[in-house]
């Protein structure tokens, strides 16, 4: 079986770990096994995916150089609660390119955005229209996700995977 690996990166505080964990435990919040590992299907095919679970990528810039070249694929996580975030994972595709793009085979990096918190609906500074104007920006997928309620999770993993086939 085919083997993927996929990095979740963002600012700290986003929710990575929590939308990694809802993928790969279906729980929230709670310890998990750090190997990150998944088997699942998807189009039909079954596959396993590694999934590097980043901190936020300012504090440990060296270490993130070595996920970014350890990774095939790139799940950039913002939350809908903080501009901040979502202004961090521009400038996160620009580190990702300039190490990534010497290597590449012309179908692009297989990237998605998330939009994580979508349950804090009181709290959001980041429409909808935003994540998906860059998303076409990007010619890639946006997904509004919830760690908390389970929301939209598992379609981001999937379509990471469907772009690393592409590869
Ligand atoms: P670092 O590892 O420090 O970079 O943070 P992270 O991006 O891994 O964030 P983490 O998953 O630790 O989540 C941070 C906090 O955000 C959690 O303790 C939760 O309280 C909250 N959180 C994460 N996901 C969600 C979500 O979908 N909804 C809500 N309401 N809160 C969330
Ligand atoms: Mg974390």
């Amino acid at each position: 079986m085919k083997i993927y690996q996929c990095a979740v990166m963002g600012s700290g505080g986003v929710g990575k770990s929590a939308v990694t964990v809802r993928f790969i435990n279906g729980s929230y919040l709670e310890w998990y096994d750090p190997t990150n590992r998944k088997q699942f299907t998807v189009d039909q095919q079954p596959c396993l995916l590694e999934i590097l679970d980043t901190a936020g990528i300012d504090q440990y810039l060296t270490l993130n150089d070595l996920f970014i070249r350890k990774s095939e694929g790139f799940v950039l996580v913002f939350s809908l609660t903080q501009r901040d975030s979502f202004e961090e994972i521009i400038r996160t595709r620009e580190t990702i390119e300039r190490i990534k793009l010497p290597q590449e085979t012309g179908h692009g990096i297989p990237i998605v955005i998330v939009g994580n918190k979508c349950d804090l609906v009181d709290e959001r500074e980041v429409d909808m229209v935003e994540g998906e104007k860059l998303a076409q920006q990007w010619h890639c997928h946006y997904y509004e996700t919830s760690a908390r309620t389970a929301t939209n999770v598992n379609p981001v993993f999937e379509e990471i995977v469907r772009q690393m086939r592409l590869q």
